[in-house]
């Protein structure tokens, strides 16, 4: 054994943010325009915010205009409810879609370069399942900068956060929630180029680490997006809700998996089998390739299996094509430019002239932390913990059920960013100055990392990791059986053993990259435990949980599961009601909130 692991040293914050992306970053922005002087430290693992995964989000932001003469906002809270397979919260939906504009209009007056139509308007681009008058044509919704509006989003919001006086602490990772009398008062967090442990004591917390997908053998996340906010809830105790709700996005680049926009379908592009066929207009006979993302996801696989996909032999992967050849020359240029130029140095094709091979990749976590509408987290219904807050891709309010439309997860990063800033401000009105970190503050990561610098043995992480990504793909994928579920849990309870016997050669903390490894390998099984076990319990198919064995949705599972691992399969499963306010305050077609069937 190398150093003593202690906490170097303690800093003083009003707010801690853990994650510097959209989210984090919108909430930081709040409290600083409605409470300036708040003494603000935002978290990245990343060198810098840009580097953040909000950043890659390419076709754009849902939003009605209330002054829209054809769309409105409460055909966005439908479509968002059927979208999530009557699994979302109403309460949830209705607040973001109607704060949906007012947020376009914000990241416009801070200067978010949104594109322009020729009457210089914002444009909007059509999305899958969002729709006019209650699901009958395809709505113009998707507010975009070109195809790079993630960026254009990150951008606006570190501008404001700068503006406020935000400090930035890069590449370190928060490995402990602290609590002081059942309130958070901070985290524990370790900087990786000195290797020290930092306390950092806060009045209010909130954790905006983003998505997971990276335990998939194909994802569209960044290499970063480990599910380290999840494992550190589930080690403090909180239950996770509805894990199993994993979104494959049909259309990653084949190889990297990186996304090819949806809003390539919404410019007209087309999916194609091996014999050219466009095929989901056997599947989605209204919305064809502008079906909601699980279907199609479900119907490449159909695609495969019944003989109709192709093989990659670079790549050693199945796909099918996306035609984008008949596209204008200008939408070329002009609007998808920059996912154009991924296909050309990463896959070697031009959409120009040749078809793109594609194939669905992990890309989005529906279910997360369990927080209210005003992103304070619960650990049931009846129970918020204080001073602790969650907002964007790691918290789950929940907006999208079990499964998300396309544009809903910028609108939500946004508007619920910008909410829980809000309700921030509201609890530092009485949060006092947490005094002192317990004694045994560290205790959970200063074990972790013990055993993983004393570790014996001869697996390698490569090899563990490997393993991993098939293993989820082929088990806990886009269709999912009881057989494969369980296999899955005994594999991934091998692969935890196996985990413990990667040694590392140097023991010294000071920018370990194996250490830094082996931990974010840890919390990706530990992730991929509880969406196996959340999987497993969901005996029925909504939305992206797809069951080959339980084909049906089932009224029986009309709740959000919860699943709590304060240790390695260590499961308590509990369930969290779906709110169903707008069905039972009987107004405007009330009766399309009910449990209805979802067909496009
Ligand atoms: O396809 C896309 O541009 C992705 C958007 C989203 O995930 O919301």
């Amino acid at each position: 054994m190398g150093e003593k692991l202690t906490i170097d040293s303690t800093l003083r914050c009003d707010v801690l943010v853990i994650g510097a992306g959209g989210a984090g970053l919108r909430a930081a922005a709040q409290i600083g325009e409605l409470r300036p002087g708040t003494k603000i430290i935002a978290l990245t693992k990343v060198t810098s915010p840009q580097k953040s995964h909000t950043t890659t989000a390419q076709g754009g932001m849902a939003a009605v205009d209330p002054k829209d003469p054809v769309d409105k906002p409460i055909f966005h809270i439908f479509d968002t409810w059927k979208g999530s397979d009557c699994s979302a919260d109403q309460n949830v939906i209705k607040k973001v879609c109607n704060m949906g504009w007012e947020e376009v209009v914000w990241l416009e007056r801070n200067g978010m370069h949104f594109s322009r139509t020729e009457e210089g308007r914002i444009p909007k681009r059509p999305f899958g399942g969002h729709m006019l008058n209650f699901g009958e044509t395809k709505a113009f919704r998707a507010c975009y900068e070109a195809d790079r509006t993630g960026k254009g989003i990150m951008d606006t919001v570190w501008n404001e956060s700068l503006k406020h006086g935000v400090n930035f602490i890069g590449q370190c990772i928060a490995t402990e929630i602290l609590f002081k009398d059942n309130k958070c008062i901070g985290a524990i967090i370790f900087r990786y180029p000195e290797g020290k442990f930092l306390a950092i004591l806060a009045k209010a917390t909130i954790m905006a680490t983003g998505g997971k997908t990276r335990m998939y053998l194909v994802s569209s996340n960044c290499r970063g997006n480990t599910g380290d906010g999840l494992a550190f809830a589930l080690h403090a105790g909180i239950p996770i809700m509805d894990p199993e709700a994993v979104q494959f996005h049909p259309t990653g680049m084949v190889g990297p998996g990186i996304l090819a926009s949806e809003a390539l379908r919404g410019e007209g592009a087309i999916l194609r089998n091996k014999d050219k066929e466009p095929f989901m207009e056997r599947y989605a006979p209204t919305a064809k390739d502008l079906a909601p993302r699980d279907l199609i996801s479900r119907a490449i696989i159909t695609e495969f299996r019944e003989g109709r996909g192709l093989f990659h032999e670079g790549h050693n992967a199945q796909h099918v094509w996306l035609d984008l050849r008949h596209l204008p020359k200008e939408v070329h240029e002009k609007k998808i430019q920059e996912v154009c130029s991924f296909f050309k140095r990463f896959v070697g094709v031009d959409p120009e002239k040749d078809l793109c091979p594609v194939t669905p990749t992990a890309h989005y976590q529906m279910g997360g932390i369990p927080t209210n509408e005003f992103g304070e987290v619960q650990t049931d219904t009846q129970t918020i913990i204080p001073g602790l807050f969650a907002c964007g891709e790691v918290a789950a309010a929940s907006l999208h059920g079990l499964n998300r439309l396309g544009t809903n997860s910028l609108l939500e990063l946004i508007t619920l960013g910008k909410v829980t800033g809000e309700r921030v401000v509201e609890y530092l009105k009485d949060a006092e100055d947490p005094e002192e970190i317990s004694p045994d503050a560290g205790h959970i990561v200063f074990d972790q990392f013990s055993t993983y610098l004393n570790a014996q043995g001869t697996e390698k992480y490569a090899q563990i990791r490997e393993t991993l990504r098939n293993l989820m793909m082929e088990k806990v994928g886009i269709f999912r059986t009881e057989k494969s579920l369980l296999e899955a849990i005994e594999g991934l309870k091998s692969l935890k053993e196996r985990a413990m016997h990667i040694p590392i050669g140097i023991t010294s903390l000071k920018a370990n990259q194996d250490l830094w490894q082996i931990w974010e390998l840890n919390n990706l099984i530990t992730v991929s435990m509880v969406i196996a076990q959340g999987a497993l319990a969901r005996k029925e198919s909504r939305g992206a949980h797809y069951r080959e064995d339980y084909p049906e949705r089932s009224n029986e599972f009309n709740y959000h599961t919860l699943v709590s691992m304060p240790e390695f399969n260590k499961i308590t499963l509990g369930k969290r009601p779906i709110d169903m306010s707008i069905f039972e305050a009987k107004g405007e077609r009330f009766e399309l909130f009910d449990y209805i069937e979802r067909k496009y």
